[in-house]
């Protein structure tokens, strides 16, 4: 098609001016098209979105990732349609793209924002090859609850890891220019308190009070909003009573009017249809109402706005103004990202995928990602010099598509390393690798190969055992009520043990697991995630001390599932239970009061601590912290502090450590969690050295939504801690003082 009027009027100005000026030229069916995203992943698109495209009624698709179809389909919307305009294509690009760099969650284990920031960069230049211009990520959503399958998609339990993950992940993607080859759009998501599922159901109903939601849920969403992330994604659940889709509270109020965020808000798959399902609504046309109205810009795969949107508007329920932003924050994207000027993709101006850069971020990003749990008798690293045989078990030990984990559909196994083939070409001739599978699939029942594999461990120096979950088992509608590790595992690692020789269990999972029944059966424990396609290498380097373990937990790991939702940043409750206050069921006489087991909070069975806790992770290295320091031991509003430690390398080995910064706020006019993370620092130490750690906090760091539901910092005293898991026990005190008393 030749040069339009739209042409000339929108080519030229600022995005702003351009923006209104095409707005100018647009029919309400344009309008419209620009608020609905289609499916595009089955059969030719061309030929079913086609029509929709030349007609000017489709804005974006999805889950399409190769280069000539959205080029064909870029191409019809540019030079067959009256106005010309490019679209976008989404994907969800959640943990790299063919290149898999570890879940999120594992990510964040790295406590480590330049490896979400790495990740995300690497991720964006593979899918950009082929035409995605907007990935569905990061996910922000606070989980304290693992039996939650899409914990695996998230930083885990605290709202600043979740903050500084999350913001590192939209700078990783969007870079500094989105019109820049190779950078998408990010979007934050699932805009809010999906995480917050009761009993970790997926889309089950949240109940979240809002001081409770400011607190903890929305911090991560204001940092996206900060980095400047192109878009939010709305949550599929109820929250509170209103579906987050049609919540006017969140999507307006907080989001729009409270932050000012300017980009786009799309839907959550069909969401805006399910308001109905939900109850929220009587049918399609009201759903369509809610959506728009709370502030929803695009529907995701549903027909509600396609349908609904201009009888809503002739019949006067709803005004054009409501229709131009929302259309208008879809053009000011493409404009941003420059598909105007260039809608068409050229996978050759772009690295190969599975680049040499690519698998090295992947595979620092693996090293980082793995927390080594327990390690008795410093049974790891094993040394391969004084090993001649070792037993490698398990079926996660030589699976290429599962160490990638879920979401990952475009991951190429075929790029995967696996632990096996890592250990093998690690060991070369060195030493003998019996390997035996023992399971075929992680849920798999004991069998004659169990035998099989208590021999090959008998007859090798030491086992190592990779156990976990295939990735079907998490993400998604993917929830689990017992949260252990699935199928006769917990039996197979019994039979290794009673070989007598040293084990160590490395396990693969999306989610925190219950891991009581095999703790005192293995000797050590790596933690290490889905790892991704360089999952191998990274986990033989470790296991063989080429790399010191340096991972942290993001999530806190419960002794039992009925422990859940268990997390380090709790309330006291008037009766904290305390370790002689505690008495646990097997240690309670026949007989004895009711009183008599101390009315603290805990359980009988499970006690009140977790196994593993927040920020615990094990090193080859001995850390010490000494000599808490602060700049001053009171200050006032509007001030900031150092508080300071030194932190010594003990130990015999170079590696690094996350020291953490946690602060509890005594008292306040509503109470606040006994410790919350407020800054950490991934610091690499020689043998013997000692590093002044210094972090500075300002007043607004220690903020909070108190009893006036405003944010502001408070008056009192407040106890910080410095060190290497969320149980620090180096501790100092200040106080905040009044400087506003009077004003
Ligand atoms: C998920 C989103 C995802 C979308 C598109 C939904 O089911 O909740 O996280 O981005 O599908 O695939």
């Amino acid at each position: 098609m030749s040069v339009t009027t739209a042409d000339t009027q929108h080519a030229t100005g600022d995005i702003e001016q351009r923006v209104t000026a095409l707005l100018a030229e647009m029919t309400l069916a344009e309008k419209i098209g620009q608020m609905t995203q289609l499916d595009a992943s089955h059969g030719n698109p061309a030929d079913y979105l086609g029509e929709r495209l030349r007609s000017g009624r489709l804005g974006s698709v999805l889950n399409l990732a190769d280069a000539d179809t959205v080029n064909e389909l870029q191409r019809i919307a540019v030079e067959e349609s009256r106005l010309g305009i490019p679209l976008l294509v989404a994907r969800d690009v959640i943990h790299g793209f063919a290149t898999v760099v570890p879940l999120p969650i594992g990510q964040a284990a790295s406590f480590n924002p330049d490896i979400a920031r790495d990740g995300a960069r690497v991720a964006a230049l593979e899918a950009a090859r082929t035409g995605v211009n907007w990935t569905f990520a990061p996910m922000i959503d606070i989980s304290r609850d693992p039996r939650w399958g899409r914990i695996a998609e998230s930083f885990g339990e605290d709202p600043y890891l979740t903050s500084v993950m999350g913001a590192a992940t939209v700078e990783g993607f969007q870079g500094d220019d989105l019109a820049a080859v190779g950078t998408i759009a990010a979007c934050a998501k699932h805009f809010a308190g999906y995480g917050a599922a009761e009993a970790g159901r997926d889309y089950a109903a949240t109940y979240i009070p809002e001081r409770e939601l400011r607190n903890v849920h929305l911090p991560p969403f204001k940092a996206a909003a900060d980095a400047g992330v192109a878009a939010f994604m709305t949550s599929f659940s109820d929250v509170n009573g209103v579906p987050a889709t049609g919540n006017e509270f969140l999507l307006r109020q907080v989001l729009r009017d409270e932050w000012g965020y300017e980009g786009i808000v799309v839907s959550d798959w069909d969401s805006i249809r399910q308001l109905w399902i939900h109850g929220l609504s009587e049918d399609d046309r009201e759903s369509a109402y809610l959506a728009v109205t709370a502030g929803v810009d695009v529907e995701m795969a549903g027909d509600t706005y396609i349908n609904h949107l201009e009888p809503l508007l002739n019949d006067g329920e709803i005004d054009i103004a409501r229709i131009d932003a929302a259309a208008g924050n879809v053009l000011r994207l493409k404009y941003e990202l420059g598909l105007f000027e260039n809608p068409y993709t050229d996978p050759d101006a772009l690295p190969p995928i599975g680049s040499e850069q690519a698998l090295a971020t992947a595979k620092r990003a693996a090293l980082q990602s793995v927390v080594m749990l327990q390690n008795e008798n410093s049974v790891l690293p094993l040394i391969s010099e004084e090993l001649a045989s070792v037993a490698v078990i398990g079926p996660l030990a030589d699976d290429s598509y599962e160490q990638l984990g879920t979401w990952i559909f475009d991951g190429d196994p075929g790029l995967s390393v696996t632990p096996l083939e890592a250990i093998r070409k690690l060991l070369g001739d060195g030493a003998a690798v019996r390997y035996v599978k023992a399971m075929e699939n992680s849920r798999s029942k004991a069998g004659p190969a169990f035998d099989e594999a208590a021999e090959a461990a008998g007859a090798s120096d030491a086992a190592i055992l990779f156990l976990g979950e295939e990735s079907i088992l998490s993400g998604e509608a993917h929830s689990r009520a017992d949260i252990s590790l699935p199928g006769d595992q917990a039996e197979l690692v019994r039979r290794i043990r009673a070989t007598g020789k040293p084990v160590v269990a490395v396990i693969l999972a999306g989610r925190p697991l219950t891991l009581t029944d095999i703790v005192d059966e293995v000797d050590a424990i790596l933690f290490a995630w889905h790892p991704g396609t360089m999952g191998g290498p990274a986990i033989a380097d470790l296991l063989f001390g080429i790399e010191s373990p340096s991972g942290k937990l993001p999530a806190t790991f419960p002794r039992m599932v009925g422990q859940v939702p268990i997390y380090y940043a709790q309330r006291n409750t008037g009766k904290p239970a305390t370790p002689e206050k505690a008495m646990l069921i097997d240690d309670i006489p026949v007989g004895a009061k009711q009183t008599s087991v101390g009315n603290v909070s805990y359980h009988l069975d499970a006690g009140y601590k977790p196994l593993f806790a927040f920020g615990h992770g094990l090193s080859y290295a001995e850390f010490r912290y000494d000599n808490i320091a602060l700049s001053a031991s009171e200050i006032s509003i509007g001030d900031t502090i150092i508080i300071s430690a030194d932190l010594t390398n003990a130990g015999d080995v170079a590696a690094e450590e996350v020291a953490q910064l946690y602060v509890r706020d005594l008292a306040g006019s509503t109470t606040r969690p006994v410790r919350e993370l407020k800054r950490f620092r991934r610091i690499h130490l020689e043998p013997g050295q000692t590093v002044n750690v210094r972090f500075e906090l300002h007043t607004h760091d220690l903020a909070f939504y108190g009893r006036d539901m405003k944010l502001a910092a408070e008056p009192g005293e407040f106890h910080a801690w410095i060190g290497g898991s969320s149980e620090a026990d180096l501790q100092a005190s200040f106080r905040i003082v009044d400087n506003q008393a009077g004003d």
